[in-house]
């Protein structure tokens, strides 16, 4: 890309802004705060990061510019301002810097869109179900390659499936501190799925529906790993299933953007109280299923019908959300939007919890074990 270079420069008539033209025909129009409390030129410019040389509040509450005018090469901007802190203060601010930061419609449009990851990976996923798989011999092999391989799945894909991995104890601890610190959970590093006598579904052969895990928490836990020790012939059912939330949620807004907003607005409350467990545990959090931010972009998504308690919001919002919880539950429920496998022994499953739903289907043991170990 050619260098950025301003070809010419005006103030707007009640001086609040610096309207730029570039040699490329672009236009940028800063405004005065925007350019003062950003000034490049040497005195402003902090000596460290966490420290700052310019007291805002000594600045007029309404800022205006005196002056501004190019560099003869059209790489630099200064500014003037009426009643700055020092009146012979002049911002300056390199082209270069200015041009990547210019906030027109069309500059943002773009920002927005490159940040949008998971949006734009769904739709370039369009509607395949195909399960994404990598091999654990991947890492094994290209330790660098291997990893980038399985988070670029992760990233693109919300979840991966990974084959041959050996079947020890412990080793979805050592694959999960590939991708990164274990943050360890009221259930600590690391815990064992099979039938056994403890206060959760989990741990039984039944259904579990679509839910994430620990939405209790403010934020929930990130990338999940479940690896299968044993998961027997004779067993039959307890298949997997995964749902993209993210995937889920630009569905209904597509379909039924009134329920949309319902579920960005009426918050539900999580939580999980068991004061005879050790630790004991009192985890409650309200917020709303589906987070969006200024730009009207999903940021954040959530849901788990176990733990989401009764909500306590304005009674003409009770029947709203309840409309809006079941128009997305319905979406959940459709078999084209979620993926299905068996998690034979050896396969490990990584998902990105605070993206995709996950559920289990009953099974019937037959004499045989479903064991896993999870992360
Ligand atoms: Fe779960
Ligand atoms: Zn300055
Ligand atoms: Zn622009």
């Amino acid at each position: 890309m050619k260098m950025a270079e301003i070809k010419s420069v005006q103030v707007s008539l009640d001086r609040n802004i610096c309207e730029v033209l570039w040699n490329d025909g672009h236009v940028s129009r800063f405004h005065a705060s925007w350019l003062r409390y950003n000034c490049k030129c040497q005195k402003c410019k902090p000596p460290f990061p966490n420290v700052y040389t310019v007291d805002v509040l000594q600045l007029p509450d309404v800022l205006t510019i005196s002056e501004a005018h190019r560099s003869k090469d059209g790489t630099e901007l200064f500014t003037n301002y009426d009643g700055d802190i020092s009146p012979e203060h002049e911002s300056r601010h390199q082209a270069s810097w200015l041009r990547a930061k210019c906030y027109c419609d069309g500059c943002l449009e773009t920002k927005i869109n490159q940040r949008d990851v998971i949006t734009r990976h769904i739709k370039s996923n369009g509607r395949s179900r195909e399960i994404p798989k990598m091999d654990y011999q991947d890492i094994g092999d290209d330790p660098d390659r291997g990893l980038f391989k399985l988070v670029d799945i992760l990233v693109r894909k919300g979840f991966c499936l990974m084959k041959n991995v050996p079947v020890e104890h412990g080793m979805v601890v050592k694959v999960a501190k590939k991708i990164g610190f274990i943050e360890p959970s009221t259930f600590g590093e690391m815990y064992e799925v099979f039938i056994k006598d403890a206060e959760s579904g989990a741990y039984t052969d039944q259904k579990l529906p679509f839910h994430q895990d620990q939405p209790t928490y403010e934020s929930a836990p990130g990338v999940q790993l479940l690896h299968a020790m044993r998961f027997d012939d004779c067993v039959i059912g307890g298949e997997s299933m995964l749902v993209d939330l993210f995937e889920a949620v630009e569905v209904l807004r597509e379909e039924s953007p009134k329920h949309f907003k319902t579920l960005t607005e009426v918050p539900v409350i999580y939580d999980t109280i068991d004061l005879n467990a050790d630790p004991p545990r009192y985890l409650e959090c309200q917020k709303t299923h589906v987070h969006i931010d200024y730009f009207g972009k999903i940021v954040g998504v959530n849901w788990q019908p176990a733990t989401n308690t009764a909500p306590q919001v304005r009674e003409g919002d009770v029947d709203k959300y309840y409309e809006a919880y079941r128009a997305l539950l319905r979406i959940i429920r459709r078999p084209e939007m979620q993926f299905r496998f068996r998690l034979n022994s050896g396969n490990l499953i990584a998902f990105n919890n605070r993206r995709m739903l996950h559920a289990r289907e009953a099974f019937v043991a037959n004499g045989g074990t479903r064991h896993l170990e999870a992360s």
